[in-house]
């Protein structure tokens, strides 16, 4: 069941502490220190014990939030009474996975977080690794199966959850930007990936015909958002972590960038059977995704509504996110 009525009353009520599974990741650091920044105890789920992560999410959170490592490991047989053990010890009440490997073997990691989760009689919301698009729409790239495997048992699970679903981040619009006097780069923990559009080269090589809408949203504001989203009182859905930054086409962002750097970008349109036919049988797992992704994103695969925006106004949460035209101005424009 996604949501029954029996949960409405069961799991209403704000989240008070967080585990993340996946903290020391690209997007897992922006989710905890997102989290850290509302004032919420986050239990950092790490493979390895981190030291320097740690004093980094700590030097710069708030003295409300409070931040606890623990180290697991997955492929243990008693990962699953670990993990409930270490939900039960802290009062956990949601678990947010922000993991990511191109292997399909993770889905049973995400599988053992779900039931230790389920098993530990405290947690009442959860939410499996996304950050893209809605899962559905991820039919057509195969580094996405560990999403889909987790559906149909959450589905069945009795538990409130959702999938944030982002789109890209806006941040790759700014790669290759020079940092800021403070040391600030416009990737901030991400990789600064040329997806789609090279600004610093002032290209486009766009899947399709590129006027297919697509959602753009800043990491940062992912990170809000899923703190904002730990803020409502009603049990969470399928969509209502999904997040809107911006919504334009492919050709659209490049206007943006031509208008914002005064300068003309090279574009070409390849065909999307021509785009995918790139891939070989020999490329790596790394290459077919970043492939079959782009195809995905250019292709109209990216759009949907900003529900979490919506849910957040129904309960007096204020909710604003940065324009695609707002962050390219703050990275491109005259400083
Ligand atoms: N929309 C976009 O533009 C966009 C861009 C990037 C990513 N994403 C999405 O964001 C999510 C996170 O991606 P990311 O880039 O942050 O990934 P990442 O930097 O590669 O981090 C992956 C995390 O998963 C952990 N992990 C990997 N394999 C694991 C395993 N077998 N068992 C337990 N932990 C494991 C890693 O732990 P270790 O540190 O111990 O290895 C790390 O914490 C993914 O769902 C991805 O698709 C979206």
């Amino acid at each position: 069941m996604s949501t029954s009525s029996s949960q409405i009353g069961r799991f209403a009520g704000p989240s008070r502490v967080i585990a993340v599974a996946g903290a020391s990741g690209r997007v897992g650091k922006h989710v905890v220190e997102g989290l850290l920044s509302a004032g919420f105890t986050v239990i950092a789920l790490l493979r390895q014990p981190s030291p320097d992560l740690i004093a980094s999410f700590t030097s710069s959170a708030p003295s409300s939030s409070k931040l606890i490592p623990a180290v697991i490991n997955y492929t243990s047989p008693y990962a699953l009474t670990t993990l409930s053990e270490k939900f039960k010890e802290h009062r956990v009440d949601t678990v947010i996975s922000t993991l990511f490997e191109l292997d399909d073997s993770l889905h049973q990691v995400e599988d053992v977080l779900l039931d230790a989760s389920l098993a530990s009689g405290c947690v009442k919301r959860f939410s499996p690794s996304n950050y893209a698009m809605p899962v559905p729409n991820t039919k057509n790239i195969r580094g996405c199966e560990f999403k889909r495997r987790i559906m149909p048992k959450l589905e069945k699970a009795d538990i409130s959850w959702t999938h944030f679903a982002c789109g890209i981040f806006t941040n790759y619009l700014a790669s290759g930007a020079p940092p800021k006097a403070n040391g600030d780069l416009p990737q901030a923990h991400l990789n600064p990936l040329n997806f789609i559009i090279n600004p610093s080269a002032g290209t486009a090589h766009i899947p399709g015909t590129g006027d297919a809408p697509c959602v753009f949203t800043v990491v940062q504001d992912v990170a809000r958002g899923v703190a904002e989203a730990c803020k409502l009182k009603k049990p969470w859905q399928l969509n209502t972590g999904w997040i809107v930054g911006d919504k334009m086409s492919y050709n659209e962002a490049v206007r943006v960038l031509e208008e914002v750097t005064g300068r003309k970008f090279t574009v070409t349109h390849t065909p999307l059977s021509t785009f995918l036919s790139r891939i070989k049988p020999t490329d790596t797992a790394l290459n077919a995704f970043y492939v079959e992704a782009m195809a995905a994103f250019g292709s109209g695969d990216c759009d949907f509504d900003d529900v979490l925006g919506g849910e957040l106004k129904s309960e007096g949460i204020e909710w604003k996110a940065t324009s695609v035209r707002e962050f390219v101005e703050e990275w491109w424009g005259v400083r």
